[in-house]
């Protein structure tokens, strides 16, 4: 088997986004409530974030909340909301020691108060870390942000600021949240569903994309060191032939 000794350091994919999913399959599957697939899936969180930092890996997004997930029962998104400032307040020692940034996406309006504080505050703490930068879609969803983009661009032509020569495809990337990031060059989703459920349409165009069966919470270095031994494997053509890149 592959190992992380194999991965070649200087064909490292600069940026991954993952849709974390799984968690209740994962609680189910032990008797438990779906609240308990979501605490042990914390852990998963350390390992890849660490996992990543280690590599050299810059950019690391994760999806933690969609739009569609405020259409789940309250006792859950309560139960999230509150893991997700307990972990927020417990990990920044983690994001310190690893010199990872933290920086959260979405529709942070929506997120409750105490949430919307500790957030602020980690991205505040760690600003000037520099080794990776991690981004938290939080109340994320990728038509949510184009709709946004398209509103913003819609106004200033309005307002006379720009022309309609000027949309263009650097414009409309320039004005998505996601505009500091490159694009990721790998997706990954865990617990077997082939789907993209509204994360980063615009930024995965040519992303390379990896589905594993591994429910989020079993997620560990190892399974994140497999998906870039893939990754470094495929040839990413963007239209072109394969003689062309001989
Ligand atoms: C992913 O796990 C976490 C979130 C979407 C918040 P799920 O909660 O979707 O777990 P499954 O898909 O029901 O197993
Ligand atoms: C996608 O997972 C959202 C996150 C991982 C945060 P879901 O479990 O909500 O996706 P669908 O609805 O099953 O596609
Ligand atoms: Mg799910």
């Amino acid at each position: 088997m592959k190992t992380k000794e194999d991965i070649n350091l200087g064909h490292l994919p600069q940026h991954i986004a993952i849709i974390m999913d799984g968690n209740g399959r994962w609680a189910k599957e032990k008797g438990k409530f779906r609240i308990f697939g979501h605490k042990n899936g914390v852990k998963a969180v350390r390992e890849v974030s660490e996992g990543c930092a280690e590599l050299g890996v810059k950019y690391l997004t994760l999806y933690a909340f969609s739009t569609e997930n405020w259409n789940r029962p309250k006792v859950e998104i309560n139960a999230l909301m509150a893991l997700l400032v307990k972990t927020i307040k417990k990990e920044t020692s983690t994001l310190m020691k690893n010199g990872i940034r933290l920086e959260a996406i979405g529709d942070k309006k929506t997120l409750p108060e105490d949430c919307r504080n500790e957030l602020k505050e980690a991205i505040e703490l760690t600003k000037e870390n520099t080794k990776m930068t991690l981004i938290l879609a939080l109340s994320y969803s990728a038509k949510w942000d184009i709709v946004n983009a398209t509103r913003d661009i819609v106004k200033r032509a309005i307002d006379g600021k720009i022309a309609l020569k000027d949309v263009n495809e650097n414009l409309i990337n320039n004005t998505l949240t996601t505009h500091k990031y490159p694009h990721p060059e790998l997706m990954i989703r865990t617990s077997g569903e082939y789907r993209i459920s509204n994360f980063l349409l615009w930024e995965i165009a040519y992303s390379e994309l990896y589905f594993t069966n591994v429910l989020w919470p079993d997620y560990r270095k190892e399974d994140l060191h497999e998906a870039i031994l893939d990754y470094q494997k495929r040839e990413r053509r963007f239209g072109k032939t394969s003689e062309q890149f001989i």
